[in-house]
């Protein structure tokens, strides 16, 4: 990725932010300071949008006062022991070669800054990110300092200002997913070589070890693999029942590259054969993501698309006569999930609950769930709304019952 990027970011933010203001934005604190190792770390995006880093502890400034804009960010110094055993910190160049931030001071600066910003300023920012703990997080102990000290300053949320620039994605960031849904086809390419009665954890290996061979790097969610009446849990993640033969597997899954994340859903038949009941169904979930896709465009709401599938699904289900009566109720009983949902840095992407724009990304993924039948399904795609309607991102990935049998066919390695 490049500077320029963060660079259009900080400017986005910075366009909304109020004059005389200044916007705070923490990486949370390495939870393992002084263990052996550095254990996986949940990032900040709104911290990673801003600068393209991903280390920890820094803190990222955006000040706009008397109308001019700037960006200082404040990181470890180089520390031998950590050093050895994490690796050292970026240095200041490596840090503005990133991210494009010139002025960058190390981390002890801070409290000076904050009490010259004091008298600078009328506003500041804090990410307060919903908190279910019973401790305050940095930026409402931030905020408490604020208010006891400098009460003159308002403190302000600088959510609304992310979930409104994030909603829109760039050509480099659209790129990025591009990389991630890619990756993913060929994790799920390698399950289907493999795909058979085996442990549920067993086929999510496959997916895994092609996601690490190709560079993705990372997990948008943990997998979920989950076979027979399992996938009527929409988060199963055990992954730990045995596939038989005669049994669907779904699979929602999806890597990320540079943060950005992929979220595919697939249903596959681990005998290599649809019955002729799984693809009755298969093929209404299939025609009502068809359906979705051909109502997105700009304007139109979530909330209405998955109107348009519930409304799709009245019909469909009544003709096959697994609903005895038109109703959201009956609806409801084999379809019990949103059918979109933003995707970008997080997988349920920070987003405006307006209608869609061009540039945003989203989810399209109908599924059907029919507990005493033991099968459950959905098919997602992830799907960039555009100026005149939408685009497929995640086209290439295996779909229609035929492709899905002949791949099967074709590529199964004999074990
Ligand atoms: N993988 C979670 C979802 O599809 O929303
Ligand atoms: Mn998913
Ligand atoms: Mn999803």
């Amino acid at each position: 990725m490049t500077k320029e990027l963060f660079i259009k970011h900080r400017e986005a933010v910075l366009d909304l932010m109020e004059d005389n203001s200044i916007l705070i934005e923490f990486n949370r604190p390495n939870l393992n300071d002084g263990a052996v190792f550095n254990y996986k770390y949940d990032e900040n995006r709104n911290y990673f949008y801003l600068t393209g880093l991903l280390e920890y502890e820094n803190i990222v400034i955006l000040q706009k006062i008397k109308g001019n804009s700037s960006s200082m960010i404040l990181i470890n110094p180089y520390d031998e022991f950590k050093a050895k055993w994490v690796g050292a910190p970026l240095s200041k160049e490596e840090v503005t070669e990133i991210s494009g931030i010139k002025n960058v001071r190390y981390l002890d600066s801070f409290n000076q800054l904050i009490n010259q910003y004091s008298s600078l300023v009328n506003n500041i920012y804090l990410d307060f990110v919903p908190n279910k703990s019973n401790r305050l997080n940095e930026d409402e102990l931030l905020a408490k300092d604020f208010k006891d000290h400098f009460p003159w300053i308002n403190i302000l949320n600088s959510r609304p200002l992310f979930t409104k620039v994030r909603t829109i994605k760039s050509e480099e960031e659209i790129n990025e997913m591009r990389k991630a849904i890619s990756i993913t086809n060929e994790g799920i390419k390698n399950i289907l070589r493999h795909i058979g009665p085996k442990y549920e954890y067993q086929l999510e290996s496959y997916f895994d070890q092609l996601i690490k061979y190709n560079g993705g790097t990372g997990y948008a969610f943990p997998t979920i693999a989950a076979s027979g009446e399992n996938a009527c849990c929409l988060h199963y993640m055990d992954n730990t029942s045995k596939a038989k033969d005669g049994d669907l597997i779904l699979f929602d899954l999806g890597s990320s590259v540079n943060m950005y994340c992929s979220d595919i859903s697939r249903t596959f038949p681990i005998s290599g054969k649809f019955t002729e009941r799984q693809k009755e169904l298969y093929n209404i979930v299939l025609k009502g993501q068809q359906v979705v896709f051909d109502n997105t465009k700009p304007g139109i709401t979530t909330k209405e698309l998955n109107q348009i599938l519930r409304d799709y699904y009245k019909e469909e289900l009544y003709k096959i006569g697994l609903i005895k009566e038109k109703t959201e109720e009956e609806v409801s009983k084999y379809y019990y999930h949103g059918v979109s949902h933003h995707i970008g840095l997080d997988c349920h992407d920070l987003c405006e609950y307006t209608p869609l724009k061009a540039g945003s990304i989203i989810s399209n993924e109908p599924g059907l769930y029919i507990s005493e039948e033991g099968i459950g399904i959905r098919i997602e795609d992830d799907v960039l709304v555009t100026e005149n309607g939408a685009e497929w991102l995640s086209k290439d990935i295996i779909k229609t019952v035929e492709d899905i049998e002949k791949f099967i066919k074709e590529n199964r390695v004999n074990e």
